[in-house]
């Protein structure tokens, strides 16, 4: 049976590589979602120029615009409810939300974030991974809680850090696992296979103690 089309809506800051893998999947019927408006925080970028070559409706809202956060972010959640998603996707979208804004979408909104969290929240996370010396990095789709990259992780892709590697390779390997394993995420909240409640994850009505990890281009779980 074929599952129901699941209502997205994806904010971004920049790029939009992860919005186009997303685009992508949708194309190639991997992932069953309707992208239903793409929302930026920064004016021109070039995501926004990705949902327009393929008819996705495009806002900007210009947080430089806004006279504090709390109205930004007010602003941000009326955008969004119009468009009644079933899920909020963000997509290298670069700022701290407030808890209002947090606690309305709770339980709706994913995150992906380049490392293996709790390892290296915030910024720079390559460099640190580097500078820590750790043997693997990668990268984490987790739900958004009020905590910055806190919230319950669900999959996490996993690379082994060679001794040549530098930010700019340890990025565009992790870049290509982002592409596989958020469209990955959102086709199980597609299948109705992915439920968080009291900040347990569950996958298949099981609760995942760990997040899943995707490794060598396989799923263990
Ligand atoms: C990615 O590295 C993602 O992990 C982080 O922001 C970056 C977004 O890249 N949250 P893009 O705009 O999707 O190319």
């Amino acid at each position: 049976m074929r599952p129901p089309i699941l209502n997205i809506v994806v904010l971004i800051s920049g790029s939009g590589s992860n919005l186009q893998a997303i685009i992508d999947a949708i194309a190639a019927n991997q992932l069953h979602a309707n992208i239903k408006a793409v929302i930026s925080n920064r004016p021109g970028v070039k995501g926004l120029e990705r949902a327009q070559a393929v008819n996705i409706p495009t806002l900007t809202l210009d947080h430089k615009q806004f006279e504090s956060r709390e109205t930004f972010d007010r602003q941000l959640l009326q955008e969004i409810d119009q468009y009644k998603p079933d899920l909020i996707i963000l997509a290298g979208f670069m700022r701290i939300l407030t808890d209002e804004f947090v606690n309305h979408f709770n339980g709706k909104m994913l995150n992906i974030h380049p490392s293996l969290l709790p390892k290296f929240r915030g910024l720079n996370t390559h460099q640190r991974a580097l500078d820590a010396g750790v043997k693997q990095h990668g990268v984490t789709v987790h739900f958004v809680s009020n905590e910055l990259d806190g919230g319950a992780p669900v999959l996490q892709a996993v690379i082994d850090v060679n001794e040549n590697d530098s930010v700019e390779s340890l990025q565009q390997r992790i870049h290509q696992q982002e592409h596989i394993i958020y469209p990955m995420v959102i086709e199980w909240a597609a299948q109705q296979r992915l439920e968080i409640i009291n900040q347990q994850v569950y996958l298949d009505k099981q609760p995942l103690e760990n997040p899943a990890k995707w490794i060598n281009n396989q799923l263990i779980n």
